[in-house]
């Protein structure tokens, strides 16, 4: 190229990366990726290939890790855990440091591999994902260094199975091994596929900083490698990927007792207002799509515009997608590259075929042979078209407009789906006021796509559940010093005795505020201990279910402060206070103890503890290195499900419900089924405690037949299971329909396990500065 032509175009020139030294170590580690098990490399096979997806050409070959190989990997994990937890937290501390200083000291070298892998451009893994894995260590050290006094009471899991998917392979990596670390679990790692080549630099790292033999394994191979790890003796799994692998997860270790986080897809709204900053929406809209070929599971993917300047901004768009620049990864002047693998490929041009609303614009610039993709943007859609709804995971932007705030929020949380949403604008309330309405786990105002290891990031809905990054992504990879003990079931009395009172005595159900005759017309005798007949307890079925959590959709409960949820819960305690001495009695009468008025002065004491924590539970205001600030902000979790414990009937009703309702939650309470009349003894407490209706519903009836629905239930977002062990597998073995949250139980006295079993954090990233 000539000057004069160099003036002319003010074009860039090429700015290639040198590759050498990389391909120069997987020469050097004999060309093949394999796993590292318990200190040692090996074994290495040519089972599979690994390409850089710029050329097609083969970067290395890859052992397929079999199921005798990932049981070895969990073995020397787990013989490893012991010791690496009793090293202590400032002993952990100190080799997370190291390694962040060997990855810095590397970081050249993971970004080139990075690249070179994934094929994303090298200015995205040298300036974005290597230097935020970095971090991610750094400030892990400090977890690890703090943790006995920041989270008393709380040890390791144990053992953990992580898998990451492509899209940003040592990012995700660190935002896996950090946290499990510096907690004191070992692990057991699996790469994607398509990128494990920077999981093999870090287990080199692993071994110059001195990590112990066994504390990180990591195994390579595809998904039958990960439905190993998955079926293995692990405590926990960790998986970011396809919401499908993710359903396919929960389904696997329902019956399990391993712990759970997800993290999956997204479809994530990008609004603009009318008075945004145009043309930086417009830039934030490349980092928003186009960052990493879109490849990005909180990609700002769906463009909700306002329609008065659509038109306008549309049409600057398509001037910005003009001037992208795709082509070689290892440019530094690049500003696309390439799409991970033709298999992915071939999935973005078949979403893109089938589809055959609004108006299809690539960008016009040249785009090389291979596995590329013009960046894209279709106009014109409605908020139902396939592509408005599917995750397309590509550089494809989707787009539609909307006339009123109302409209946009409506539109934005129409999905499935909830991770993260972009909105632009100039004025500050419009954009603190949408924010908390928008039903994703991360927010960015006036910004996109921003990251740190202090701020927990993950979704809501089908984008999955758990938090990672920041004290809250800690939680996941620990658990309370004392395990709480399992629930047992209590067999109801029999009995043919005839009823005490002359007066049939029959209760009904309590739904949306009301006492409700049961969907299938049928009531059971509930007896006493020596057989006489208390009453009955109506039996509840799907229909009951239905028209409670209907109830509860409707009940703005979730928009109350916490000063007034604080009242209410002081309320409903005064009147079960003031009802103390029956409730006692009738507790006694039917359970046979003498337990009673103890139970009792606890529900009250519940009570008041959670009315007490109601407007003290409070978010966090992070330490992220951006100017500006990033708001951890609690929002309830929604609708949840209860099954009521049957050891104590009346307190096991009233603290789910008082923890639920203290942080923002609707609740609909299955009753301990042997003794029932506690629970519908207590809806005339409720009835006059200025309860909204619909907040608490109360069910009777046999849990077992209930609990499968609450499972399958599309709207619930959260069943708690305090019941019998197999009625909470029949909760679980339902719950991956919608990725529902099943919370098992803490300690009576664990406030904070209560509270946060409630609330989910939503960060809400606000850059400021003119
Ligand atoms: P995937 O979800 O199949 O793979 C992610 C990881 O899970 C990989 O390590 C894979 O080997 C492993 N895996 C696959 N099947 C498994 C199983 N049955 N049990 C345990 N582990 C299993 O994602 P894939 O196939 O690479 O991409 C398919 C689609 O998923 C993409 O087109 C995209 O839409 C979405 N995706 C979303 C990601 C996100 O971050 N939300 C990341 C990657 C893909």
């Amino acid at each position: 190229m000539s000057i004069e032509t160099i003036f002319d175009t003010m074009d860039y020139g090429t700015a290639p990366e040198d590759r050498s030294a990389a391909l120069q170590w997987i020469a050097d580690h004999g060309g093949i990726a394999g796993p590292y098990i318990n200190g040692k490399w090996g074994p290495f096979r040519d089972d599979l290939s690994v390409c850089n997806p710029a050329t097609g050409q083969k970067l290395a070959g890859m052992t397929l890790g079999t199921v005798e190989e990932v049981t070895d990997a969990v073995l020397a994990a787990r013989a490893a855990q012991p010791k690496w937890e009793a090293l202590g937290g400032p002993g952990r501390a100190r080799v997370l440091y190291a390694i962040a200083r060997l990855m810095q000291k590397h970081a050249r070298l993971l970004s080139v591999m990075e690249s070179l892998d994934n094929g994303k451009p090298i200015r995205e893994s040298r300036d974005i994902d290597i230097p935020l894995a970095i971090r991610h260590f750094y400030h892990h050290a400090g977890h690890a260094q703090l943790m006995q006094t920041a989270l008393p009471g709380r040890v390791a899991l144990g053992v953990c199975g992580q898998i990451i998917p492509w899209n940003f392979p040592l990012l995700m990596l660190a935002w896996k091994i950090a946290p499990a670390l510096a907690m004191g679990n070992t692990l057991v790692l699996k790469p994607a596929e398509y990128t494990p080549m920077t999981a093999m630099l870090f287990a080199d790292i692993c071994a110059q900083a001195g990590v112990p033999r066994g504390v990180v394994n990591i195994i390579t191979g595809d998904g039958s490698t990960g439905e190993a790890l998955v079926a293995s003796d692990v405590d926990k799994i960790a998986f970011t990927g396809s919401t499908a692998v993710g359903r396919k997860i929960q389904d696997s270790t329902a019956t399990s007792g391993k712990s759970l986080t997800l993290e999956l897809g997204g479809k994530s709204p990008y609004i603009v207002f009318d008075d945004a900053d145009i043309d930086s929406a417009i830039e934030g809209l490349v980092d928003a799509i186009w960052f990493n070929q879109g490849q990005v599971c909180c990609a700002g993917s769906r463009l909700l515009v306002h329609e008065a300047i659509a038109d306008d901004f549309h049409s600057r768009l398509k001037v910005r997608m003009d001037k992208l620049r795709i082509g070689d990864p290892l440019d530094k002047s690049i500003d696309v590259g390439a799409i991970v693998d033709p298999v992915q490929l071939t999935q973005i041009r078949n979403l893109i075929a089938a589809n055959d609303a609004g108006e299809i614009y690539h960008a016009n610039i040249s785009v090389p042979e291979g596995c590329f993709y013009p960046p894209t943007l279709i106009t014109g859609l409605h908020p139902a078209d396939t592509l408005m709804q599917e995750e397309i995971f590509g550089p494809v932007l989707v787009s539609t407009t909307f006339r009123t705030q109302s409209e946009a929020i409506e539109i934005a949380n129409n999905t499935k789906y909830g991770l993260a949403a972009t909105i632009w604008t100039e004025n500050i309330n419009l954009a603190l006021d949408i924010a908390p309405k928008l039903v994703a786990g991360v927010v960015w105002i006036n910004a996109t796509n921003l990251f740190d290891a202090a701020a927990g990031f993950g979704g809501l809905r089908e984008s999955g559940f758990g938090r990672e990054g920041g004290w809250e992504g800690l939680r996941a990879y620990t658990k309370q010093s004392k395990p709480i003990l399992p629930p047992l079931a209590i067999a109801p009395f029999t009995g043919s005795g005839a009823a005490e009172e002359a007066v049939d005595r029959t209760s009904k159900l309590y739904i949306g505020g009301k006492q409700a005759r049961p969907d299938s017309g049928y009531s059971k005798g509930v007896y006493g201990p020596n057989g006489q007949l208390l009453g009955h307890a109506s039996i509840a079925s799907r229909k009951d279910i239905r028209n409670a959590i209907q109830a509860q959709s409707s009940c703005g409960w979730g928009n109350t402060s916490g000063h007034q949820r604080a009242q209410i819960l002081y309320y409903i305690a005064e009147n079960l206070s003031a009802e103390a001495e029956g409730f006692a009695k009738r507790l006694d009468f039917m359970t046979g103890n003498t337990t009673g008025t103890s139970e009792v002065e606890s529900a009250v004491d519940t009570l008041f503890t959670y009315a007490a924590w109601a407007d003290k539970f409070e978010g966090r205001a992070k330490s992220v290195p951006i100017r500006g600030v990033a708001l951890a902000m609690r929002e309830p979790v929604g609708r949840i499900a209860a099954l009521c414990p049957d050891a104590t009937p009346l307190l096991g009703l009233v603290a789910p419900m008082a923890a639920a309702l203290a942080t923002g939650n609707t609740i609909t309470l299955s009753a301990s089924q042997p003794f029932p009349l506690a629970a519908t003894d207590f809806y005339h407490i409720l009835e006059t405690s200025d309860v909204p209706f619909g907040a608490v519903n109360i069910l009777t009836g046999p849990q077992a037949d209930l609990a499968p629905h609450f499972g399958a239930h599309m709207d619930i977002d959260s069943v708690w299971c305090f019941s019998d062990r197999d009625i909470t597998q029949s909760v679980k073995a339902k719950a991956s329909r919608n990725i529902k949250r099943v919370w098992e139980g803490a300690a009576r006295e664990d406030h904070q396990s209560w509270l946060e079993a409630g609330t989910e954090i939503k960060t809400i990233w606000i850059p400021y500065g003119e």
